[in-house]
């Protein structure tokens, strides 16, 4: 084989209940990556199609930093051209980065003969991701390698947990055009919590992951909030009350931030309800002068 391309999805991390270890893929917006070997032993990165301001130096790229990664660990270094479509804003806290590391990884990986599960790709991705926000946090790519929703509490295999997607569940995501760097949403975050919204907290974990195998969806609405991060985050994002009160007034299982924003999230059930949020987080929008971009995507089981 010569050439292989490969498409990786936008994906919701954290997802309100698990800060770094949640993860929900957003099937149809995402990137693609496409691999032509060069017959040299060097990697380049020949085109990034709507991505003019990611860098094309093989050492600060995180679909190159994968692809090398992935050479070293296989002690064969089969040069390659790169070419990134980028399907979604970077910057967006949709997982820019990990989409294009997912595909980077899953794309070399079948280049080669697929020495790796896709589980396995996890950890390259990572050191992708790792380049690019400066840290190997993986609920960005595991959902995005695996689909679905994904628990991922470490890069070993077993740690990578595929739960069960309750069904006609949509997210709807909606991009405020400003700009929140990861490593400084991060750097806000206070790494002190009081025992009491400890409790709390991992008392909605678990009733959320409950409420996935018992197909219960007034559980998984209840148990859907964070109280650990989103107050400090949601001050970044101008309106984030009101737009949350705007969708659960139409029918929001759940609001939160994506990832480390500024992108906000709701899910709920059925296409139309998904519609009505979609105007509704427009319409408390259309006075900020901020531009958005807005996705609908149905959850699916995973790939
Ligand atoms: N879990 C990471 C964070 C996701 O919240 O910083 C970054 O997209």
């Amino acid at each position: 084989m010569k050439q292989v391309s490969a498409f990786a999805p936008a994906t919701i991390a954290n997802f309100n209940v698990g800060y770094d270890v949640l993860g929900v893929s957003l099937n149809n917006i995402g990137d693609e990556v496409k691999l032509i070997i060069n017959d040299t032993k060097v990697n380049k990165i020949i085109e990034i199609k709507n991505g003019e301001t990611l860098p094309k130096a093989i050492e600060k790229n995180c679909c190159s930093v994968v692809i090398y990664e992935m050479q070293k660990a296989q002690n064969s270094f089969v040069g390659v051209d790169i070419i990134i479509v980028k399907g979604f804003a970077s910057g967006s806290g949709l997982g820019s980065s990990s989409a294009s590391s997912a595909a980077a990884a899953y794309a070399y990986n079948a280049l080669i003969g697929k020495p790796y599960s896709t589980k396995e790709l996890v950890h390259f991705a990572a050191l992708g991701e790792k380049v690019a926000c400066g840290t190997a946090h993986i609920d960005n790519v595991s959902p995005s390698l695996l689909g679905g929703i994904i628990l991922a509490t470490g890069t070993n295999i077993d740690k990578i947990i595929e739960l069960p997607v309750i069904d006609n569940l949509y997210a709807v995501t909606l991009f405020p055009n400003i700009k929140i760097n990861t490593s400084d949403s991060r750097k806000i975050l206070k790494d002190n919590v009081s025992l009491d919204v400890y409790r709390q907290q991992i008392g909605f974990m678990g009733s959320f992951v409950s409420s996935l195998y018992e197909n219960n969806l007034k559980r998984f609405s209840e148990s859907l909030k964070d109280l650990l991060i989103e107050p400090m985050r949601s001050l970044l994002i101008p309106k984030f009350n009101e737009m949350r009160v705007a969708a659960e007034e139409v029918g929001a299982l759940t609001f939160g931030i994506s990832g480390s924003g500024p992108s906000v999230f709701a899910i709920c059930e059925g296409e139309q309800r998904a519609s009505n949020i979609l105007k509704a987080l427009e319409e408390t929008y259309k006075d900020t002068g901020i531009s958005i971009e807005k996705y609908c995507n149905k959850i699916s089981e995973n790939s």
